[in-house]
């Protein structure tokens, strides 16, 4: 009988589609060389342990409303208890290659290495198909859906590239298609400010309800991008892709969701010489992306840092979740 498990999932970069993506469009997001590890070990109560997190030996329950870092664990084993059909108790351990602050989706590695872990505990291997119902069912749980729409706040794209890896093609309701990518000269940069995805979803859905056609048109436009990115992507066509990152910046400015902040650090990038900057993700906060060929990199990462930003070094197409040790 497997005693102890752990497993691993890289975090995320949201490059093109975010928002739309929440409304039915496609969106491109890769993984990142910076993964989440979680360690689970049999035992007869469930107890987290989370050094970043301040926490340990933390005793999970059910029936209890937890803090959003540990809801996601919460509501995952309640999840796979439901899959196996009896009570899950165990040790677990989380450890992260990075801040929950940069807005890398965290929470569903999290999420997945946790069902992937005790899964592996239950000496079961789920396929990506039902690791992804599970996972997103878990983030949807702790999410929750918007008040008026009903629908869920999160797309799962996150998900998605945390179980796949590399960089996919996403879209609710259709198969992840992964993109052949070389190593795309991304430059990543972080605001100094953590962002509330939840909030900014709901502010762009409720925005939409009450104008419908022009979020409509919006949305189509993102559409546009991905594909035409996903066209630039295959032939490496970086100054086409970094223009087009510039464009998609400006749809999501629309939609309300960037900053002084985020402006600035995309201004800057592009005046000192990138071919396009954007921001990736919910926006408010969280990072910025930009296209950024090997001599200009130094300049673009000095404007970045003049403007307060700080750059994040990260490898892109990092592999999908694994199991690391089984004992
Ligand atoms: O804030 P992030 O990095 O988790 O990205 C959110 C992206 C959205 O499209 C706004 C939400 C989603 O679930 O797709």
């Amino acid at each position: 009988m497997t005693e102890t498990c752990i497993a691993s999932a890289p975090g995320k970069l949201a490059l093109f589609g975010e928002h739309a993506v929440v409304h039915g469009r496609h969106c491109i997001v890769t993984a990142i060389d910076k993964r989440m590890w979680v360690k689970v070990t049999r035992s007869n109560q469930t107890i987290l342990t989370s050094k970043q997190m301040g926490l340990y030996n933390y005793i999970i329950k059910d029936g209890v409303n937890y803090p959003k870092e540990v809801a996601y664990v919460a509501r995952a084993i309640q999840r796979v208890s439901g899959y196996l059909g009896r009570p899950i108790k165990a040790e677990i351990e989380t450890w992260s290659d990075f801040s929950a602050d940069y807005g890398f989706g965290s929470s569903s590695a999290v999420t997945v290495s946790i069902i992937k872990a005790l899964m592996c505990m239950n000496d079961l291997e789920l396929n990506d198909k039902t690791l992804f119902e599970l996972s997103y069912g878990t983030v949807i749980d702790v999410q929750g859906r918007h008040n008026k729409s009903g629908q869920p706040l999160a797309s799962g794209f996150d998900v998605a590239a945390a179980i796949y890896g590399g960089t996919i093609d996403f879209s609710k309701n259709e198969v992840v298609v992964p993109l052949r990518s070389g190593q795309i000269p991304l430059l990543v940069a972080y605001s100094g400010s953590k962002a509330s995805t939840v909030e900014l979803v709901n502010r762009v859905t409720e925005l939409c309800l009450d104008h419908k056609v022009f979020c409509e048109a919006l949305f189509n436009i993102s559409d546009q991008i991905v594909q035409l990115a996903k066209g630039a992507l295959a032939v490496e066509n970086w100054e086409e892709l970094g223009k087009l990152m510039t464009i998609n910046h400006g749809l999501l400015s629309s939609l309300g969701v960037s900053s002084i902040k985020l402006d600035s650090l995309v201004s800057a990038s592009i005046n000192a010489g990138a071919y396009g900057a954007k921001l990736s993700g919910a926006g408010g906060g969280d990072c910025i992306i930009a296209i950024v060929e090997r001599d200009t990199r130094l300049k673009v990462e000095n404007a970045i840092k003049r403007e307060g930003g700080t750059i994040i070094n990260v490898n892109l197409n990092a592999e999908g979740a694994r199991i690391d040790k089984k004992d």
